[in-house]
């Protein structure tokens, strides 16, 4: 049990060996390198080979890994834990974002993005898990979105995976918690990335709208998402399980 006798202390992550995947992307990285700052050591994968500069950068271990491919969660999860001698904290952080009308979407579509968006957060949670109940706890964080609450137009498949994120970690929590492992998710606003605010939809009049939604009236930055993960895999969220934590600005409140 937490008790607040010493606020670096309880909130600091020394020591803790995490594994963010999507960590050569634009909120990933940032969440590497603040578990960094706070004194975590782990791994970074990612499907691009960038993500060996960026690790190397933050002092962290790179690993290239497409992890829809059978066998890659595994071996991401054992590679970290043999490197670090235990895991304790896992940031589904990898996900893409196609659009496409719902009457349109390519079933190739849809397949690929809930398979990196929910099937790779279900196996890198399940063997995360397994090293975690060995160990008597851990820290599983799902990258999830405000579009798993609302509907946007064009993210279909998106909002479906990431509705199922949510739904996941609810369920993880439930029968995780008796092991001293916790699971949330998060879920974002637009963060301003490639992937967002980067791209061709989060931008002019579309861009616009959102923000006339949004009460503090504008997107939100990687670091404020990797502020609210760094709380969660502390030991100071130990009651915190099966929420879906809402950085949004506003935007899903009306
Ligand atoms: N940026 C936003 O506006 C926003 C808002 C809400 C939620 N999110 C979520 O946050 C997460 C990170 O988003 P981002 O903006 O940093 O995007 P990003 O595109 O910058 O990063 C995503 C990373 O995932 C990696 N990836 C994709 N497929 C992979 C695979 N098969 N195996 C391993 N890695 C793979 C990509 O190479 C990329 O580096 C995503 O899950 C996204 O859905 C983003």
């Amino acid at each position: 049990m937490v008790k607040f006798k010493d606020f670096d202390k309880d909130f600091s992550l020394k020591d803790k060996v995490f594994i963010v995947t999507g960590g050569a992307g634009g909120i990933g990285r940032v969440i590497g390198g603040f578990f960094s700052q706070k004194g975590a050591k782990g791994a970074l994968v990612d499907i691009s080979p960038k993500v060996h500069e960026t690790a190397e950068k933050l002092g962290l271990e790179g690993i290239a890994a497409d992890l829809t491919k059978p066998g890659e969660p595994e071996t991401t999860v054992a590679k970290t834990a043999e490197t670090f001698g235990r895991l304790d904290i896992l940031v589904n952080c990898a996900g893409i974002g196609p659009l496409a009308k719902a009457e349109d979407m390519p079933e190739e579509v849809w397949d690929r993005t809930i398979a990196i968006n929910l099937r790779v957060p279900f196996l890198m949670a399940q063997q995360a898990a397994k090293a975690m109940i060995g160990q008597g706890g851990g820290r599983i964080i799902n990258m999830a979105s405000q579009a798993g609450i609302v509907a946007i137009d064009g993210h279909l498949a998106y909002t479906t995976s990431k509705a199922g994120l949510i739904g996941m970690t609810k369920s993880m929590a439930f029968e995780w918690g008796k092991h001293g492992i916790t699971v949330n998710a998060i879920s974002p606003t637009v963060v301003n990335t490639e992937l967002s605010t980067g791209g061709t939809y989060w931008v002019g009049e579309v861009a616009a709208r959102a923000l006339a939604d949004t009460p503090v009236g504008r997107f939100g930055e990687p670091e404020e998402v990797a502020a609210l993960c760094a709380y969660l895999a502390s030991d100071a969220a130990a009651l915190i399980t099966g929420a879906n934590i809402v950085i949004d600005g506003g935007y899903t409140i009306h």
